[in-house]
Parts: C-alpha cells; structure tokens; sequence
C-alpha cells in the first residue's frame, strides 16, 4: 500500500550548499532524537503517552461510529462548539477529506449533514450561523475536554435556548469522564455523551471521540483514518532515528532551531489542507512554545497561493526559516487546460497541460527555488488526500511534536500558558475564585492618553 513520505534531500549540502546538515551537528542531533525517542516511548509504557495508542482504540472507534451514524441519519446540520484542540483536528479532517465547498454539496453527493465549526466565540459568526440553520434539523456537539471553557460552554448556552424544547434530544457532549462543569451538566441533563481519556491532552486529541463523532456523524471514514494513524504510528516506533520518519523530521527542525532557524513554516499545495496548517500551528506552538530560550514559530501557508504572497519573505528575508512542503500524488480530477491563443507566450504553453499539472509544477519550482538560494526545505508527499493519508499525516505530527518536546528541553503536554489567559477572561466577567486574576488586572498602571492615537 502507498504511504505517505518524507523526503529530506531539500536539506541536503549537496542540493543547499553550508545551510545543509551534515556532520557531528547533524549526528548530534539524531542522535539526541533516538534518546528522545526512547524516553517518550518510557513515557508510553508508564501510561502517560494517551494519544500513541488511540490509532488502534477500536473501542473508542466503535462507540464514535454507533453514535455518529445515529446523529449521521437523524440531522441535517451538525454544530460543533469546541475551541482549539477540541476543533481544529476535527475541522482539518473534514476540509481535507470533504473539501472547501462540502457544506454547499447536495445530501445524497456528502453522504451525511452539514458540519459547522463556529470555534470562535465572535458574536457575529455564531448569530449568523444561527439564523441559517433550523433548529429542529441540527445536532449540537458541545465539546470541551476540561468541561468549562468559556467560549464554549458560553455558545453552548446559546445553542441550548435556541433549541428550545427539543434541546435533550439534539445535544451531544463530548468531554473529561468524570470532571469538569459540562460532565456534571451532561448527568443532570440526561444528554447523551462520549469520554474524552484524561490523559489525552487537546491538541493531541483528534483520534478520540473529539475528533472522530462530528467526522464519523458527517459520514467520513473515521476507520481508514484510525488505520492510516496507526500504520504511522508503527513507523514511528522504529528505534533508529535515521528510519523513523517522526524522529527524522523532529531531529532536522530541531537542528535548525539550534541554528537560528526557528521559523518552521507548513506549505501545503492543496487547499484541501488549508485547515490541516491550523491544526498544526497549534500543534507545534503549544506545545513547544514555553521557554524563553526556545520555541519554534510554526507559520502555515497554501500554495499556490501563498506563493503570492509569503514566499517573497521566505526566497530572500532572513535565513531563519524552514519550509516543510505538503504534496500530492494523486489529485483525482486533474481538469485539463483547455489549448487557447497558441501565439500568445503568456497562455500558449498552458493549453493541453491541466490545473494539477500546473499546481504540482509550482510545487516543485518553488523547493527548488529556495534549494537554489540555500534555503532549507523537506516535504512530505501524500499518495492522495484519502483518510488513511490524512490519517498518517496526523499521526506523524504528533508524534514529532512527542519527541521535539524532550529535544527542545520541554513538556509538550502542557499548556500553562493558555490556563493563564482563560483564568483572567474568567475573572473579568466575574468568574467566582478568579478575583485574583481581576484585580491583577486593575493594578496595571493606567493607560496614558500620549500613547492613544
Ligand atoms: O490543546 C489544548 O489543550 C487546548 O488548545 C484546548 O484544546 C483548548 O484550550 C480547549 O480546551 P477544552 O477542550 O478543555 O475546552
């Protein structure tokens, strides 16, 4: 079967010149990646690695189905409130798989509802969202791992008067089994619900229901994406760094931070995973980004557009960037160019050749181009944009994210960060317990009116 492949050659000397790994540096740094390797697969083995196993839950994935064909074949919409973690890989999954324009497609061509990721919690977004959909024809899909986060538990109260009387029935939550406000409102309540494993964190949770309830309620094949997961799963336990595409590609981001390049930027030629560059800056931000000494700065870009846009900065600006391509094989469709003004230079060359010809012929241009100018670049070639490559993608993101963790000197489990800036929104809007985080506010020193232009 085809698999999803990691060519590193764009960071080659030979093709890039000093910028290139090679050397004690480069050996050094994989071989500091088996050690990180080992230590998170200790870490796996003590029970503390939630997401490593969850490609191979068939528990998990059974009870996602049973209830997503449920929800699949009753509902015409599906709304999913959740933030961060608890949307972005479920959205990344559903553009990759459904494409930009699913939600505009006839029933019968999506083969299941209409999937809605509000995220934000943007008045405007969420009212407009509202007025369109029908609230006797939409299932509400509240998910929050901790159960109290409060943008979603706040549209999860608006959703919940605009169902009205129909409200028990049309609410699905997702979240800790145990703790948290909406796990004490899901028993009170009597909605239905499905676990979020503690030791799962958000960012790291696609593969659960999380992730795997609104996919599998849209009718996408959350099987082929569990198999997909876990056939990268098992290329990511191979001991030697060299053959371990995870440890590989941690162990090249890695070596260029140590250089300065600490820009590490996701360029995906298909807008299909436009989505999937989202889910992945928070990926690598927050779980790397918590030390004042280091920290990556994932950027996500779409080619081509975005050649127009942000490759003028990564071909000449400062040398502190790595490019991490994203193609595709198979594109399915190739839509030919139709032959047109043969004598005109601009357009002749196009007639006969097809948009994914064109596309892929950008791809290609542009990593040679950054080649050319010593410009690090390493890519990642998807046979096709299916579920299992997707999921493989997936996988392969978390567990470089697992290993980049312990190399950069980090837990990339964590969050205290995000904690500190949802206890002081709480406290503002007058949270009980968070007058601390209020007060903390109301000692800044005032504003100066010079500085207000
Ligand atoms: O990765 C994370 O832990 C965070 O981004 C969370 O997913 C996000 O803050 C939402 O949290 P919760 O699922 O508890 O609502």
């Amino acid at each position: 079967m085809e698999q999803l492949v990691l060519d590193a050659n764009g960071v080659r000397v030979e093709r890039i010149g000093a910028e290139g790994l090679s050397g004690p540096d480069w050996a050094r740094a994989l071989e500091e990646a088996g050690k990180a390797h080992a230590e998170m697969l200790g870490r796996r083995a003590r029970g503390e690695l939630g997401f490593w196993d969850l490609p191979g839950d068939r528990r998990a994935l059974d009870e996602a189905l049973t209830l997503g064909r449920e929800i699949g074949a009753r509902f015409d919409d599906v709304l999913v409130l959740g933030i961060g973690g608890s949307s972005l890989g479920a959205r990344a999954v559903a553009t990759a798989l459904g494409g930009p324009f699913r939600n505009l497609e006839p029933r019968e061509r999506r083969r299941g509802p209409r999937l809605f990721f509000p995220d934000n919690a943007d008045p405007a977004t969420f009212h407009a969202l509202l007025e369109l959909l029908e609230p006797e024809r939409t299932c509400v899909l509240a998910i929050t791992k901790s159960g109290t986060t409060a943008e979603t538990l706040a549209q999860l109260a608006i959703a919940r008067a605009w169902l009205g009387a129909g409200a028990r029935d049309r609410i699905v939550a997702v979240t800790d089994p145990e703790k948290g406000s909406l796990r004490r409102i899901v028993a009170e309540e009597g909605w239905r619900s499905l676990p979020v494993p503690p030791p799962v964190g958000g960012r790291f949770s696609v593969l659960t229901a999380v992730g795997l309830l609104p996919l599998a309620a849209a009718g996408f094949d959350v099987r082929a994406l569990c198999a997909g997961a876990d056939a990268m799963r098992r290329r990511c336990e191979d001991p030697d760094p060299g053959n371990n595409p995870a440890a590989f590609l941690a162990a090249a981001l890695y070596a260029y931070d140590r250089r300065g390049k600490n820009v590490h930027v996701l360029f995906s030629y298909a807008d299909a995973l436009r989505d999937l560059g989202a889910w992945y800056v928070q990926l690598w931000a927050e779980s790397l980004g918590k030390s004042e000494a280091v920290g990556p700065t994932p950027l996500a870009a779409v080619g081509a557009t975005d050649q127009h846009s942000l490759l003028q900065l990564l071909m000449e600006g400062p040398r502190d960037k790595v490019v991490v391509f994203v193609t595709v094989g198979d594109r399915g469709a190739p839509v030919p160019i139709p032959a047109w003004r043969a004598e005109d230079s601009a357009l002749g060359y196009l007639g006969g050749k097809s948009l994914a010809a064109l596309i892929d012929a950008e791809a290609v241009g542009t990593q040679a181009a950054l080649e050319a100018a010593g410009r690090p670049t390493l890519a990642l070639r998807l046979p096709r944009i299916d579920a299992r490559a997707v999921g493989e993608l997936l996988f392969l993101w978390e567990a470089a994210t697992a290993i980049a963790g312990p190399l950069f000197g980090v837990n990339p489990f964590d969050q205290p960060g995000v904690e500190a800036s949802k206890r002081i929104t709480q406290g503002l809007l007058g949270r009980p317990g968070c007058e601390a985080h209020r007060e903390a506010l109301e000692r800044r020193p005032p504003d100066d009116p010079a500085w207000i232009l």
